[in-house]
């Protein structure tokens, strides 16, 4: 059986390694003390309601001053921020998506729906490409903060400045970037991200930050433990919009999760930026090998000539212990972009759990492959 301590984790941008020990015990202490948040008026459940409350205010603090709705995933929070927004007219986004923005997007599309898939040579959107599209039907704007393949990142600053002067709501998909950069959020509407990647937090907590005011219809109805005689769901946040049990040890942990990420911040950064500098140099002077990130941002996609990125990986994982992830990473349109839809591509993403030996063992790995290919 597979020795999991022994593997080489560089699979952070699935789902982070390294989880704090705080983490671990918020959420071991939330199972042993169960308790339905905000279904009753005993004192094991307002304890769980003021636990979640106290990660509410944290998500604000990294995030901004909105409402903070828990999701079970950052992929339903998307889903939450673009069916909800979406009352017609016309959506751009760009070509750098995940399935997550893109999927409910091209639903939308087969209802009528006109789309704009930006893209650029540098892969950079700049905020006068967004202002070019700009109409009187434009109704929404969705864009991802980091690439989950490239490691790219987009100006979310600057376009969030933009479209707050044409009053234009604003998506960011910040799966891959929070926890890993300090944007200023204040000019995004509406805001998603999940607990397991670069907040140290675990699997089934994600999150929507939206701005007070925003007209979002509630994704999921069911019972909010308020408004209880009244069959419609109301729209009020945060209840009208998190229907059904909250899962209470996932967001305790969460709370720890970004009490840590922001306390280490610049250690985090230092190791991740060091060690994707060191990938990045290494590959280049690899003789075969295709380079599809530039930035030291902890994401690194490679492949080797025109091997199958798959059989890489499984090369990778199977006589070398390092786990990486290969395919398409569910972002069609730059793999199409990128010429590597049906190749796919290898990526390696760094996180705290990561040494210099990894990369070091990575590369080796890498040289052995290329050299029997
Ligand atoms: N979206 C995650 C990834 O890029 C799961 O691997």
């Amino acid at each position: 059986m597979l020795n999991l301590n022994s593997c080489i984790y560089l699979d952070n941008s699935a789902t982070s390694r390294f989880k704090p020990r705080k983490v671990i015990r918020a959420v071991e202490k939330e199972i042993k003390r169960s308790a339905n948040a905000g279904r009753g008026s005993h004192k094991e459940s307002v304890r769980a309601l003021m636990k979640i409350e106290e990660c509410r205010d944290t998500v604000r603090n990294i995030t901004f001053d909105g409402n903070v709705v828990f999701t079970k995933s950052c992929t339903e929070a998307l889903n939450l921020a673009i069916f909800g927004l979406y009352k017609g007219g016309e959506i751009i986004t760009s070509v750098y998506e995940h399935n997550s923005v893109l999927r409910p997007i091209e639903r939308l599309k087969s209802r009528g729906a006109l789309v704009s898939y930006l893209h650029s040579p540098t892969n950079v959107i700049e905020p006068n490409m967004i202002a070019r599209k700009i109409n009187k039907n434009t109704a929404l704007v969705v864009l991802q903060e980091m690439s989950n393949v490239t490691g790219n990142i987009q100006p979310i600053e600057d376009i969030g400045s933009l479209l707050e002067n044409y009053g234009i709501p604003f998506i960011v998909d910040c799966a891959q970037s929070l926890g890993h950069l300090k944007t200023n959020y204040s000019k995004v509407s509406a805001l998603c991200a999940p607990a397991h990647k670069g907040l140290h937090g675990v699997q089934g907590t994600g999150f929507l930050t939206f701005k007070k005011g925003l007209d979002i219809l509630p994704l999921i109805c069911g019972g909010t433990g308020t408004d209880s005689a009244t069959l419609t769901q109301p729209k009020v946040a945060p209840e009208g919009y998190e229907a059904g049990t909250l899962n209470t040890p996932g967001i305790a942990g969460l709370k720890e999760g970004i009490d840590f990420t922001y306390k280490h911040f610049n250690v985090i950064e230092k190791r991740i930026n060091h060690l994707s500098i060191m990938l990045l140099e290494g590959l280049k002077s690899i003789k075969g090998i295709k380079l599809y990130s530039n930035a030291p941002n902890g994401v690194i996609a490679f492949n080797i000539g025109n091997m199958s990125s798959t059989d890489v990986a499984d090369v990778l994982d199977q006589n070398y212990g390092i786990c990486v992830r290969a395919g398409v990473h569910c972002a069609p349109l730059l793999h199409r972009k990128m010429g590597t839809l049906v190749q796919g591509a290898v990526r390696a993403s760094m996180g705290y759990n990561n040494v210099e030996s990894d990369i070091e063992n990575l590369l080796d790995a890498v040289i052995d492959i290329a050299k029997n290919h």
